[in-house]
Parts: C-alpha cells; structure tokens; sequence
C-alpha cells in the first residue's frame, strides 16, 4: 500500500494527530500538469504521502481549484496551486522531487511517438524551469513517449550544466503494475506478492516485462508467457481503446507514479533497499538509455541493476526493442539540440 502511516525507520508510526510524524524530513514535491487527468489523481495520492511536506500543484490553468480540493485533506503536506508560466518558478523552488504528467495524451489509433510534436515542446520548456530553480530535484518523466522525453530533458540538463544521470528517471512504474497484475491472474499467484521486472523502454515492443524473472514462481507455458508479455505490451492501448478517445491510462498511472515517486523519496530519506525499475540513463547495454531494475538512495539512483538471465524469447525481445529504443531516444536528442 502507499499510504504508509511511516515509511521512515525508527520514526513511530502514528503520531498524536495521526498523521505521520513530524520527524520525517522536510520533502518538497511538484507536480506539473496537476490539472490533468494524471494530474489530479497523482496529487491526490502524494497528498496522502506521510513523506511529503510541501505539494506543489502545476499547470498553465485550473491548478488553484485542483489545490483548494486536495488541501481541505487532513494529511501532512501543505498544498499550494500555481496557474501560468509566471508561477512555474515558484512551484518548482525547493522542490525535492517533480512529477511530469504534463502534455497530450493518445486517442485510439496513435502511438506514444505520435505525440512527440506537443509534448516534446512542453518537457523542453518545463525541464529548462527545472535546471533553472530546482536544479537537484529528482525528475520522475511521466509525460510520453518517455523514451523520448528523458533523452530531451537530459540534453536541456546537459546545456543548463546541471545534468546528473543519478536524478533523472522515466516512469515505467506502470508497465510494472500491469505485468504484476496480469501474471497474478495467469499464475494464480497473490497479487499483493508478485514481483515481476520490467525492462526497455515504454512503448510498445521496447517494453520487455521478463516472467521467467517473476515471483512467485509459476509453470507458465510459453504461449501464455507470450500472451502475458503482448498484453503488458498493449495494455496502455487496450485503456486508450476503452476510452474510446477520451484519453489513456489516468487511475492505474496515478498509482504508479505515486508508487515511484513514494520510492524515490524513501530513497532521499535513507531507507535501504528501495528498487524499482525505471528508464534511466544506463550501461545496461549498448544503448544510453534504458528501463532496467535501479536502486534508490540518498542522490537518487544508487546503482543501475543488469538483467539477470533471460530465456531465448526474452533475449529475442531484447534485441528485436533495440532499434525502435535507439531511434526514439536519438530523436529526442536531436530535438533538443535543434530548438
Ligand atoms: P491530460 O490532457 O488529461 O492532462 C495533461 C495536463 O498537462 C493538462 O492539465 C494540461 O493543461 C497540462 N499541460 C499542458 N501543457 C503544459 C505545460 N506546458 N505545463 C504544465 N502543464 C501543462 O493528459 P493525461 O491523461 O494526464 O496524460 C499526461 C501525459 O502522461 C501524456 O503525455 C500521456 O501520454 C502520459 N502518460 C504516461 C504514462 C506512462 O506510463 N509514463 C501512462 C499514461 C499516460
């Protein structure tokens, strides 16, 4: 569950007010595109965050009454609303972490590349506020296609001069979420206990969920094993299908934003042993970018993991993801060097 009481070592669980207690260190997050359909259920979850102090909610309009919403709740953190370009400064001061759902969202039929026009524009923008007031911030990528947009936002770091690669991550929490949810069904395993880690990129055939990786350890077949890796591969499109143009996943990635960035911020605070997978910069493989297993600590990423052993479809997925990932995460690079 995210909605830890206490997340921190030694800090008692619940305190006189019952909320968590004041011992926690400060934490500062912000989240732009707060208004959005991510948005606003991802503010509700980090409101509920024992760990989160101050809540920084963002957008170019709609933000003051998103904040006044979410405020009224008895939890730990005070909430503040910034609407337009002006107050994007202020949001982002202090901040410790900042969550990116800002831009378009697929209609049925596109991919998470056809966006790249609108929302390539809109990380450029925000990520050059982040180097500008927020520089050590953690950066957790929602907006799509992240294989895209952590490239750019590396490369608007690397021009600012505040790039570090320990603090930059794509949400892939998502793509986690649904491998767990779907092999739990196939395994007949508890949900609440399966493990199961997702590597790649998020798109499409870049995502490569590895169930033989999985626990609890079930006797899949391979047929269902290359069911369960298709399904994970679209489930993003089977909710942009189901809502039948209103927009793609908002819920079930709230959850897994709120899940990453809950991970990321036990990182900060020293708890050992915090792991989730994320599309970081990385030597993995060739390529300089990759979703792969990645241990948070107090500077952000603390250590990249490799594969473990992959079965022969896996590595088939593996490299058959390669050119797609390359040729995304370079159009993102040259992007950002040409506007
Ligand atoms: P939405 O359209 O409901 O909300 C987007 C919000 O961003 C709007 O409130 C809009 O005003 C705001 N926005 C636009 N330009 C902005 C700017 N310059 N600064 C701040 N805010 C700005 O879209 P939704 O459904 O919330 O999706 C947001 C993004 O998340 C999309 O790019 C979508 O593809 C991506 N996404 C990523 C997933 C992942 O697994 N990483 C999963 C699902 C969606």
């Amino acid at each position: 569950s995210i909605v830890r009481r206490s997340s921190v070592p030694g800090v008692s669980s619940v305190s006189r007010r019952g909320f968590a207690s004041g011992s926690a260190p400060e934490r500062k997050v912000a989240v732009l595109g707060a208004a959005g359909g991510i948005g606003q259920p991802l503010s509700l979850l980090m409101k509920l965050n024992p760990l989160v102090s101050r809540l920084a909610l963002y957008d170019i309009a709609g933000t003051p009454g998103v904040a006044a919403d979410v405020s009224h709740i008895n939890t730990r953190s005070e909430v503040a609303g910034f609407a337009g370009e002006e107050q994007l400064g202020q949001a982002l001061e202090g901040a410790d972490v900042v969550i990116i759902p800002a831009g378009v969202p697929r209609k049925p039929g596109m991919t998470r590349d056809d966006l790249f026009n609108i929302n390539a524009g809109i990380v450029k923008s925000l990520c050059t506020a982040i180097a500008k007031y927020c520089p050590h911030a953690l950066v957790n990528m929602i907006s799509n296609p992240v294989n895209s947009t952590v490239p750019i936002a590396a490369e608007v770091f690397k021009k600012a001069g505040t790039y570090d690669e320990k603090r930059l991550f794509g949400v892939t929490t998502l793509d986690v979420v649904r491998a767990k949810t779907f092999y739990a069904g196939k395994a007949r395993a508890n949900v609440a206990d399966v493990n199961v880690p997702v590597v790649g990129g998020h798109a499409g055939i870049t995502i490569l969920p590895l169930f033989s990786q999985a626990t609890p350890t079930a006797n899949l077949s391979d047929e269902e094993i290359e069911a369960l890796t298709k399904r994970t591969q679209d489930g993003g499109t089977e909710v942009v299908e189901a809502k039948a143009g209103k927009g793609s996943a908002t819920l079930s990635m709230a959850y897994a934003g709120a899940i990453f960035a809950d991970a990321c911020l036990k990182g900060l605070n020293g708890v050992p042993d915090v792991v989730e997978c994320s599309f970081v910069q990385s030597n993995v493989t060739e390529l300089p970018f990759f979703a792969s297993k990645v241990r948070l600590g107090k500077n952000g990423v603390e250590e990249v993991l490799g594969l473990g052993q992959l079965t022969d479809y896996e590595k088939k997925g593996l490299e058959a993801l390669k050119p797609e990932l390359l040729s995304s995460i370079e159009k993102g690079i040259k992007f950002a060097n040409a506007n």
